[in-house]
């Protein structure tokens, strides 16, 4: 089956003056990413903030034009052109439960405001219809004539889905959208988004710095480290054996999988300035295993094993001995 998303070699760089020379410097926020979702799965992305997940979300569905690369959803280019049609097949639910929904509309208002400036229903079957997604996403019917200040961070969360699913979209993008949640909470929402995913069969890209979090609801994560992807991977293979040394210090530091005498390995130091990233391989300041060819040579995303990617020149060395199988 054609694949939803295809991602070939996606770039995104900011260029940004600062100082009082106003030099100018350029941030490669997006750096090459290739990558596919199949229809119906969960792909996780994960890395540490300012590794660019939001930027890759923003340009995959053309709140942001690539510099270059080619995006193609369904099966075909998506020129920028088309980028209104693909807003609507492609929702994201937003960050922060508490800035992103409008504070003195109505909830009803607040779901119903997508079907409206689209035209897709009015009167007495748009009311219909939003009563249904509320009910989709599991609140009480009472929640439709409140202000989301008073509503729960996670009802408000809920609110979003709703919204976003609205327009009956194919993707849906959630981006960090649990980590202003306490922990139950933010696994009641990730049960929800997996049962819409079913009902409906959505496809989701679910991004988070928390690889606890995203090794929880997806199939397939990928792995982000300036700007590019340096591992991708079924979830459970991922998990119990990881082929880069930054997917593994990020396994490490999350205290509920450090289990089963998994090594202990942290993610050392802070990552670089995106503005002068490391020459070679980005990671190798910090890389447990760098070698001499890891500083001067960028590594390549390989498949390294069927279904399994890394941009590692030792991918494989924690795999043989099995150092990393926990
Ligand atoms: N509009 C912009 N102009 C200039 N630089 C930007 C812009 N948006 C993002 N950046 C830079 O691009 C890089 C990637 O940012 P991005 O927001 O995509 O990261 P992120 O992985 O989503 O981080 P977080 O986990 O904190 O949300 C960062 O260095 C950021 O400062
Ligand atoms: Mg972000």
């Amino acid at each position: 089956m054609t694949p939803i998303l295809e991602l070939d070699d996606v770039r995104k760089h900011y260029t940004t003056r600062s100082g009082l020379a106003r030099r100018t410097s350029s941030v490669r926020a997006v750096d090459g990413v290739s990558l596919r979702l199949e229809r119906g799965e969960t792909l996780g992305l994960v890395g540490e903030s300012g590794c660019g997940k939001s930027t890759l979300a923003r340009t995959l569905v053309l709140l942001e034009k690539p510099d270059s690369g080619e995006i193609r959803f369904d099966g075909r280019p998506v020129a920028v052109t088309d980028a209104a049609s693909l807003r609507r097949d492609a929702q994201i639910v937003f960050q922060d439960p508490y800035t992103s929904l409008p504070p003195h509309m109505k909830v009803r208002r607040i779901i119903a405001e997508p079907l409206m400036i689209h035209r897709i229903a009015s009167g007495a079957e748009l009311r219909a219809r939003v009563d249904e997604l509320i009910a989709d996403v599991g609140l009480p019917g009472t929640v439709a004539d409140k202000l989301p200040g008073q509503l729960s961070g996670g009802q408000r969360q809920r609110v979003s889905i709703a919204r976003a699913l609205a327009l009956e979209p194919s993707l849906l993008i959630a981006d960090e959208s649990v980590s202003a949640l306490d922990v139950s909470v933010q696994a009641q929402i990730l049960n929800l988004l997996n049962g819409l995913r079913e009902r409906h069969g959505l496809t989701l890209l679910f991004v988070s710095h928390d690889i606890g979090v995203v090794t929880y609801v997806s199939q397939r994560i990928a792995v982000m480290y300036l700007g590019k992807i340096v591992e991708m991977g079924p979830t459970a293979d991922v998990y119990g054996n990881a082929l880069h040394p930054y997917t593994r210090a990020l396994m490490a530091a999350v205290p509920s999988m450090e289990h089963r005498g998994r090594e202990r390995i942290e993610v050392r130091g802070d990552p670089p300035d995106p503005r002068h990233p490391p020459p070679g391989c980005a990671y190798h300041p910090r890389c447990p295993i760098a070698q001499d060819i890891c500083r001067v040579e960028s590594p390549p995303v390989r498949e390294w094993l069927p279904g399994r990617h890394a941009a590692c020149h030792f991918a494989l060395d924690g795999v043989s001995d099995g150092r990393n199988t926990g």
